[in-house]
């Protein structure tokens, strides 16, 4: 690969809206595995370049220059005219002494920073004006034909599938629409382009007829079609490119250590991390800034969002968002965490658990069908089944704070703001209303404070979970 070079400007073709995608979102925003299609181009460009790549854009396409601003200068065309157009709009910004321009379409999105590296090289030796992609496509579809001279050895010029005669739509090997242009040479040439007869758009690939004419040098970078330069036009494409990108990152993974019982269905965005002996079962999710320890376990229809896991976890049929789960930890099956939750070491969540902005410490036991919001709850304690704490007021969110080994009993209402101290207890369905100081139990409806008529001793404390016959007693486990 050649070295990354100031000479060259990327320039990335972004303001068409793309109305064959039919949607109202500019197509190069819709995402592949969790980005959008641009931000691949732009690390692709950004492979081979040490300039802020350029991106084209449109008022159609308004929200693709507020999404890609930081990392990226913009040129704006005014109306979406063509791709010869839309470099004019380029070149308009584009400082004297770029020698190169690199033109990428935002809707190209897999190709890779190797063959861009080669196609730089290729322009080069021969001092072309043009240097283009050429790719022998299983189906050219409605792809930009390469028209080559009777021998096949050079390229004539491009004919666009909408203005080609049926001859020209047999042939096979079309054009990627990724090129390297002399940057001078493109200066004096890009405004004779004429528009189609047929769209009457611009197009860029004319400037392949008229470096011909002007006899100078066209290249081609021929290559077969293994699913990466294919642009993406309608979702069907949108689709498969996904797949392709999909099982490029499930390889990875697989190769890295990652256990995938059906790799087809596991749909991993190519942000996430994935520690050694991760095992994810079919139908899993992972997506956004997600990372997952070693040895963790993620069970069949998880979804787990921007989430941080630790180490030898197993998370069953679980919903899990913006959260830190520490190691250990077991979930599920059917749990839901909702952002900012923060679960420590050893601690269980599930069946049917809620858990949203709560910080749960190690060995906290959380059962079956409740729900802690707003609340921090202490080592060890056990939330009794139904439990809920009532956060909310119809108004405003209130706090809840629990201290170590507490015992919740089954469907214990916690009216927040509240505080239990530490070995503090509650009996079966009270209506906690009041804090509860340390030791103390809380029953009834609203919930009166008495002492335990067993002191609980620091051995019976220790235990994570009440004897098998307190249990039985007092809540379903
Ligand atoms: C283009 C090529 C075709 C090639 C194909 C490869 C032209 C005329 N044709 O066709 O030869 O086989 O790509 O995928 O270039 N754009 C602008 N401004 C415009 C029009 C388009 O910025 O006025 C942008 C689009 O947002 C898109 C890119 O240019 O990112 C390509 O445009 P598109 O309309 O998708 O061209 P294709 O028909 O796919
Ligand atoms: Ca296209």
């Amino acid at each position: 690969m050649s070295q990354t070079s100031e000479s060259v400007l990327p320039v990335i073709l972004a303001a068409g809206l793309g109305t064959r995608m039919k949607s109202r979102k500019p197509k190069v925003l819709h995402e592949l595995c969790g980005r959008p299609m641009l931000a691949y181009v732009l690390d692709a460009a950004r492979g081979v370049s040490g300039r802020r790549p350029l991106v084209v854009y449109s008022p159609a396409t308004a929200a693709v220059a507020e999404a890609f601003a930081e990392g990226a200068d913009l040129a704006i065309q005014a109306e979406t005219l063509g791709t010869a157009d839309a470099v004019r709009a380029a070149l308009a910004v584009t400082p004297e002494e770029v020698c190169e321009i690199l033109v990428l379409s935002g809707d190209v999105p897999l190709v890779g920073s190797d063959l861009l590296a080669e196609l730089i090289d290729m322009r080069r030796a021969r001092n072309a004006a043009v240097a283009l992609v050429a790719v022998h496509a299983i189906e050219p579809g409605g792809l930009g034909r390469v028209v080559r001279t009777e021998d096949g050895g050079q390229v004539l010029r491009i004919v666009e599938s909408k203005d080609a005669t049926p001859d020209e739509l047999e042939i096979e090997e079309i054009n990627a629409g990724v090129y390297v242009f002399d940057a001078a040479w493109l200066r004096s040439r890009i405004g004779d382009v004429k528009p189609s007869p047929v769209t009457g758009e611009f197009y860029l690939p004319e400037l392949v007829a008229l470096a011909r004419a002007d006899r100078r040098p066209v290249v081609s970078l021929e290559v077969d079609d293994d699913g990466t330069l294919v642009g993406i036009n309608d979702r069907a494409q949108l689709a498969a490119a996904e797949l392709e990108l999909r099982m490029a990152i499930n390889e990875r993974h697989m190769l890295a250590g990652v256990t995938m019982i059906d790799p087809i269905r596991t749909y991993v965005d190519v942000t996430v991390e994935l520690g050694q002996d991760v095992v994810l079962e079919p139908g899993v999710v992972l997506r956004g800034s997600t990372r997952i320890g070693e040895g963790t376990r993620i069970g069949a229809g998880s979804q787990i969002i921007d989430t941080v896991i630790g180490r030898d976890c197993t998370i069953l049929a679980s919903v899990l968002e913006s959260s830190k789960v520490e190691d250990e930890v077991q979930i599920g099956p059917f749990s839901h965490l909702r952002a900012r939750s923060s679960i420590g070491r050893k601690v269980r969540v599930g069946n049917f658990a809620e858990v949203k902005a709560s910080r749960l410490d190690a060995g906290v036991q959380q059962h079956h069908f409740s729900y802690i919001g707003d609340a921090e709850l202490g080592e060890r304690t056990n939330v009794g089944a139904g439990t809920i704490t009532c956060n909310y007021d119809g108004v405003r969110k209130h706090k809840t704070k629990i201290g170590k080994h507490v015992f919740l009993g089954s469907d214990t209402m916690l009216i927040a703001p509240i505080e239990l101290g530490d070995e503090a207890r509650t009996g079966a369905g009270s209506v906690v209303t009041r804090d509860v100081p340390a030791g103390m139990l809380a029953l009834g409806v609203p919930a009166r404070l008495r002492k335990p008529r067993v002191e609980v001793t620091p051995a019976a404390s220790e235990s994570v979970k009440p004897s098998a016959a307190e249990a039985a007693e007092r809540t379903p486990r």
